[in-house]
């Protein structure tokens, strides 16, 4: 409990608590910097945080997770290289900042059962719950989508991560029993009914995306080289969003065959996002399924951001009865797969594919039926 926490550190009771959730990614993954289309949930796995106004402009902020303290000003907010899980807060705050929202100091403690580094974007969680917090210290009532590119920024500009919008959105504005049906490019969204008679179910590799940053960059670039030759053959878009298949094919030779492979998977996944989430609407959780499994195909083949126990476990995961579809989510090189599989099957299922991971791989994939929440800031 967090308020415990708080009063166990602090010695006295928060004036406010606020949770943000993390997010799993059904499908359309590696789009939402491509100003394409995204369909993530948010889940049942928190970061909380409980904070007490202070009558200065200090902030002492105690993270559970690492059992650290940092202690900084509101005047100063730079980065701190020593305890670097402090940057996430104090982007957010600087940018609150910055803003012209004029914030108190306080005393906060958080920390959570999102699992981090996995892929379930607990450090979006954490701006956005930070967001949520002092909106309520400071008694503002601000707008979830400028608090969603708020977090965002924070992310890209002050703690140096070039992510897209996608984690901080669905951390904010997600609804529970709901997939959010999101376009990053002008941010409009719909949420999307999630049945009750399947489960979204959350395979953990165990193997922390060591890769992922860099290998993350190198696809940004090449996603926007791809632009660029394309609008050299003649073909004037903005971004792979506005590229559709028929496009790819005609431009084919003005692209190396990696951009063509990086512009393929982007093209064909914002395809998929859509039809998925037409087949969720009309109930139709076979297609549903197919599509994740196609968008697995694609990252694996064509966005190389798989890796062999991430494959292993979408394998694994098709052979069990009750499975849908099965994919890797996030950005890969590591983290989770994430499955669709029918209520009915979903515990044997976690049974087995946590036991053939430990035969394959000699550890144990944590598995979790997840379910869904709604976003910090949802109203
Ligand atoms: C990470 C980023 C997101 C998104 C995904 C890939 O989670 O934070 O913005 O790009 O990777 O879909």
């Amino acid at each position: 409990m967090i308020e415990l926490s708080f009063e166990q550190i602090f010695g006295a009771k928060p004036q406010v608590v606020a949770r943000a959730p993390g997010r799993v990614n059904l499908i359309g993954e590696h789009t939402d910097y491509n100003d394409g289309y995204v369909l993530p949930a948010s889940i049942d796995r928190f970061v909380w945080f409980a904070g007490r106004r202070r009558e200065d402009r200090r902030v002492r902020a105690f993270a559970l997770d690492f059992h650290a303290q940092a202690e900084f000003s509101l005047d100063h907010l730079l980065r701190d290289e020593q305890l670097p899980w402090s940057n996430y807060l104090r982007g957010v705050l600087k940018f609150l900042e910055e803003d012209g929202h004029s914030l108190p100091g306080a005393d906060v403690v958080y920390g959570g059962d999102a699992p981090r580094e996995a892929g379930l974007s607990s450090s979006a969680a954490v701006e956005v719950g930070a967001a949520a917090l002092w909106q309520g210290l400071a008694g503002l009532r601000l707008d979830p989508v400028y608090l969603a590119k708020l977090a965002r920024r924070a992310e890209n500009e002050f703690v140096g991560v070039p992510c897209g919008i996608m984690d901080q959105f669905v951390s904010a504005l997600g609804k529970q029993d709901h997939a959010l049906f999101l376009d990053c490019r002008d941010l409009t969204y719909h949420q999307v009914p999630l049945p009750r008679e399947v489960k979204i179910v959350v395979c953990n590799s165990g193997v922390k995306r060591a890769l992922a940053q860099s290998e993350y960059e190198v696809r940004l670039k090449q996603c926007r080289q791809a632009v660029a030759q394309l609008g050299t053959a003649g073909l004037a878009v903005k971004s792979l969003r506005d590229v559709d298949e028929e496009d790819l094919e005609t431009a084919a030779s003005t692209l190396t065959e990696v951009l063509l492979k990086r512009a393929r998977h982007v093209v064909t996944e914002n395809q998929r996002v859509r039809e998925a989430a037409r087949a969720l609407e009309d109930g139709d959780l076979e297609r549903f399924g197919e599509l994740m499994n196609q968008s697995h195909e694609s990252l694996r083949d064509d966005y190389e951001v798989s890796s062999r126990e991430l494959d292993a476990l979408v394998e694994l995961a098709l052979h069990q009865p009750g499975t849908l579809g099965a994919r890797m989510t996030g950005a890969g090189f590591g983290g989770c797969t994430v499955n669709l599989v029918r209520e009915s099957s979903a515990q044997a299922f976690a049974e087995a594919v946590g036991r053939d991971y430990q035969q394959m791989f000699g550890r144990r994939a944590e598995v979790y039926l997840c379910g869904t929440s709604n976003g910090a800031l949802a109203g």
